[in-house]
């Protein structure tokens, strides 16, 4: 049986650099190499500020760096010396050509295995890490395959990540699972029994599932789409509690109760946000439409249509309630990352609320504790958002503290749940607003009658006003 001795990541992003540090941290007789084509992540990650915020990974990173964790940009080298190699790269939605706004682009993934492959000098173990659509451990294999010789071969395993961000190091240090899948020949299997001994330093082996690859491949979307579908359901039924006064925490509770249903992902937002619920949800929704399952893909794709509709629904409530017009009018939008506890802006409800706010002619003035004003800007100004800096500049001011942000505004919205906004000192606020002073609550974290005591309108999503 192979024992890995040297593993290789490619990709230094939000998975790759977690998870291998976490290999590295727990298996110190591993030497583990993450290399990243950009040189500027990859400076990012042997410096004293590591390119991405989550909690406990300075600890973990500081811990093993130059010792049997390495960061760097020659990728050949890390491929070769290594007997197992992550592909850890982005999939994002393919943006042009065939499948545009559903497919995933294959091309990062594909140029990574190419590269394995015009460089191996001996036989490796090459894992999907990233998202991929079913049956592409199939593409890889091909052109592997095609690119070796008789004394080199290719392995491939399934390995997907369900860390989420905010909480990665303590997903990747316990894990629900950690899901294994191989092509079920010898080969295979023997690859299979070499990962499971990777993970099994520290994760108990009753947690490790072996599958086929392609149950593993779907799995991973299946998994998010469950998640992402739990969601979209509670708030679908925000809105019925908004029209009706029932309360959608004490709904969400009632029914969480039940030990079939469980507690987790029933917590209604302004939307999900993050670079992979609608990314792989419309991968799947195109998956089933490329298999002629036209009602299968309409099924899914309705958990990502609800989430457009309750960030527009929220917008609406805003723009009716501050009597029907926001132009002018200083909003404070307190939170633009996806969700606490994370720097991560992609795909965050935040920045369709800002992009409202501006095409209605307001004055958004945004904190956030860990997003930087230049990813701000830079996110307003990608095309389809705003598509133009200086107009992003007319409307935005980016502040450096949620009192900032509300001083002489009309209302506060809440886009992130992030644990300081619960604690403000909404009294102090509340004298430096605009009166009647607003709060839109579109996270559930504030204690609405504490602040109608003080004297703001309370608006939250799944409660009627
Ligand atoms: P990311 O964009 O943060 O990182 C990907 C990195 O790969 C980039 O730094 C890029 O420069 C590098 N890269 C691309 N092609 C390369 C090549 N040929 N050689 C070397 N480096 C290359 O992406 P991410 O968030 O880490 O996601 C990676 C994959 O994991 C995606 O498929 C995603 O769906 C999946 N995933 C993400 C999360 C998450 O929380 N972000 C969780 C689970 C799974
Ligand atoms: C999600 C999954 O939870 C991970 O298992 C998966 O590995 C990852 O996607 C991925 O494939 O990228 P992540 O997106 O990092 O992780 O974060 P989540 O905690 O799932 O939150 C996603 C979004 O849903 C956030 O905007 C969050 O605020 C929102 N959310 C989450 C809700 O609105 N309500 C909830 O009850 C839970």
């Amino acid at each position: 049986m192979t024992h890995v001795k040297n593993i290789c990541c490619i990709g230094a992003g939000y998975v790759g650099g977690p998870t291998c540090a976490v290999i590295a941290y727990k298996c110190p007789d591993i030497k583990v190499t993450i290399v990243d084509v950009n040189a500027i992540r990859i400076a990012a990650w042997n410096s004293g500020r590591l390119p991405i915020y989550e909690p406990g990974l300075d600890e973990i990173v500081f811990a093993r760096r130059n010792k049997n964790l390495f960061f760097s940009t020659e990728v050949e080298k890390a491929v070769n010396e290594a007997d197992l190699i992550f592909v850890s790269v982005n999939t994002p939605t393919k943006k042009t050509g065939v499948g545009a706004g559903y497919a995933a682009d294959l091309a990062y993934v594909e140029s990574a295995t190419r590269g394995i492959a015009d460089v191996a000098k001996s036989s490796k173990i090459v894992v999907e890490k990233s998202t991929v659509p079913c049956r592409t451990a199939e593409s890889m294999r091909t052109i592997l395959e095609a690119n070796s010789s008789d004394d080199i071969r290719f392995d491939i395993l399934s390995n997907p990540e369900f860390l989420a961000e905010g909480t990665a190091i303590n997903d990747l240090l316990y894990p629900d699972r950690v899901l294994i899948g191989a092509l079920q020949t010898p080969e295979g299997l023997n690859a299979q029994k070499a990962l499971v001994e990777v993970y099994a330093h520290w994760v108990p082996t009753e947690r490790i599932i072996t599958t086929n690859l392609w149950s593993s491949e779907l799995s991973k979307l299946a998994a998010n789409a469950l998640l992402a579908q739990r969601i979209s359901s509670v708030n679908a039924l925000s809105a019925i509690c908004e029209a009706t006064g029932a309360d959608i925490d004490e709904v969400a509770y009632a029914c969480g109760r039940d030990a079939r249903i469980g507690p987790k992902f029933l917590k209604a937002s302004v939307g999900f946000g993050g670079s992979c619920f609608q990314k792989d949800i419309l991968n799947l929704v195109y998956l089933s439409e490329q298999l002629n399952l036209p009602e299968v893909a309409a099924y899914w794709k309705q958990v990502v249509d609800l989430n457009e509709y309750q960030k527009k629904r929220f917008v609406s409530r805003i723009i009716k309630t501050l009597f029907n017009t926001i132009t002018n009018k200083r909003i404070a939008l307190l939170g633009f990352a996806f969700k606490k506890d994370t720097g991560d802006t992609r795909e965050s409800a935040a920045i369709t609320l800002c992009k409202n706010f501006i095409q209605e002619n307001a004055k958004v003035r945004i904190y956030d504790p860990k997003v930087s004003s230049e990813q701000i800007y830079m996110d307003l100004s990608e095309p389809g958002i705003v598509d133009n800096t200086e107009e992003v500049k007319k409307h935005i001011t980016i502040t450096s503290s949620a009192y900032e942000a509300a001083d002489n505004t009309d209302a506060i919205v809440i886009a992130t749940e992030w644990d300081e906004f619960k604690t403000l000192d909404y009294e102090k606020i509340y004298d430096r607003m605009n009166k009647p002073a607003f709060i839109f609550d579109g996270r559930l974290i504030l204690d609405a009658s504490k602040l109608q005591n003080i004297g703001f309108r309370v608006h939250t999503i799944g409660r009627a006003a």
